[in-house]
């Protein structure tokens, strides 16, 4: 056992901040020697229970849960910062080509080293993440989460038509495929498995079939894609799937609904879409870097409320343009301001902060493993230094209230304030 001292973060069940200033955080071994959260609160009420536990003193910092990536690619690391007219040209100029590099399992595997060093740099311990087409990219992804510990949920992305040769897959082995991912690495120490049509132009209906049947046979994988991202691509499945009420209900036609399915942007929806998503238990990856750099659309926040629909941030790098969940929170609150029906603040700090955290684990079915520090957690936790650049020093220091240390660090934090990574 081990205790932290500093101030600590945690979300209630109902979304909202529990905030101690002087916090207590302490830490053991589980049954399967992975680290959990055995007890958090004041220092002063919950330190004299444990006297002979050693306690690191962490003055100034924060400690607050790990951050969850809803949505990312890991091929695309290197494709963030690529300008295009919106989504459908910019796949084809720049994502298609580079990802058909990751037929090569070496180049895959320097890539994903750089993509997880990312991704803990900027305090994300857990991401559901797209590979490419080649199933080598899935194993290199998965092994080197696996030797570090991470809890990650990816897949082979399934893409067997409108797609240039070196990305398209050929449908029957691209299930076969994915059969064989999900026995080698669903379930294996932290690591799950999420079958991943791309979107459904890619794929064909005999691929949507099979992804569908394979979700049926494994109810315990995630399930992955992109719906309504683009005005283009909107007019594009109407064309391509004329039979359907609306984009997001192919994929229920196909059996690709339910909990554990998360869609990335959904912006383009209805509300029956929207309930659609809610009746399904499916959620919605919130990118709203990515929106914003790809003209693809603002994310309706007041719709989602309103009926309900699941929902939590995700960098989607590369069309978005930063690992940082910092950056994304605050692109969310630019966003959140579209469709305000009344004058006041767009989305309160504390629930940016919950929907990258509790609240996206509650959206991949990981409520009470991830994205919290309430005992039986996981310990997957940030230090987060809030004097780690001299205007975050200055700025952090006069915050009177959680609200306005939260949004100091939403509005001048990066990669920098993010002290110390722990991972369970
Ligand atoms: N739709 C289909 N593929 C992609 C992708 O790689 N990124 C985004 N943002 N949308 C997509
Ligand atoms: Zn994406």
């Amino acid at each position: 056992m081990r205790a932290y001292r500093a101030a600590l973060l945690r979300f209630a069940d109902d979304g909202s901040a529990l905030y101690e200033p002087d916090g207590f955080l302490l830490v053991g071994p589980g049954p399967d020697g992975r680290k959990l959260v055995r007890a958090a609160g004041a220092f002063d009420t919950l330190a004299p229970r444990y006297p002979g536990v050693a306690v690191e003193h962490l003055p100034g910092q924060l400690i607050a849960p790990g951050f969850l990536d809803l949505h990312v690619h890991f091929p695309q690391t290197d494709v963030i910062g690529s300008p295009a007219e919106g989504l459908l040209p910019w796949l084809e100029t720049y994502t298609f080509p580079h990802e058909a590099r990751f037929a090569d399992p070496a180049y895959g595997a320097a890539v994903a080293e750089v993509f997880l060093d990312e991704l803990l740099r900027h305090g994300v311990t857990t991401a559901l993440a797209f590979c490419t087409s080649h199933p080598a990219s899935v194993d290199a992804l998965m092994g080197a989460a696996r030797s570090r510990g991470l809890r990650l949920v990816a897949g082979k992305v399934l893409q067997d038509r409108h797609s240039p040769d070196g990305v398209r897959d050929a449908t029957e082995q691209s299930l076969l495929d994915t059969e064989a991912l999900i026995a080698r690495w669903h379930g294996v120490d932290r690591l799950g498995y999420a079958i991943t049509p791309r979107f459904a132009p890619s794929c064909s209906e005999a691929q949507l079939r099979g992804a569908g049947e394979i979700a049926a046979r494994h109810p315990g994988v995630w399930i992955q894609s992109h719906v309504a991202e683009n005005l283009d691509e909107v007019r594009w499945v109407r064309e391509l799937f004329p039979a359907a009420r609306s984009y997001l209900s192919v994929y229920e036609d196909f059996g690709l609904l339910r909990e554990r399915a998360v869609y990335a942007h959904c912006i383009h929806f209805d509300d029956e879409d929207r309930a659609l998503m809610r009746d399904t238990g499916a959620a919605a990856a919130v990118s709203p870097t990515s929106n914003l750099f790809l003209g693809s659309g603002f994310f309706d926040y007041a719709g989602a409320r309103r009926i309900g629909m699941r929902h939590g941030l995700a960098s989607d790098v590369g069309g978005g343009t930063s690992f940082s969940p910092f950056q994304t929170m605050l692109a969310a609150y630019y966003v959140g301001r579209e469709g305000q029906t009344k004058p006041g603040l767009s989305l309160p700090p504390q629930n940016l902060w919950w929907q990258h955290t509790a609240g996206a684990a509650q959206a991949l079915g990981l409520e009470g493993v991830v994205g919290n520090l309430q005992p039986g957690c996981e310990a997957d936790f940030v230090v987060i230094d809030p004097r780690a650049t001299p205007l975050l020093a200055r700025r952090t220091t006069q915050a009177a209230t959680l609200d306005e240390l939260l949004f100091a660090l939403i509005v001048l934090g990066d990669d920098r304030a993010i002290a110390r990574v722990h991972l369970a």
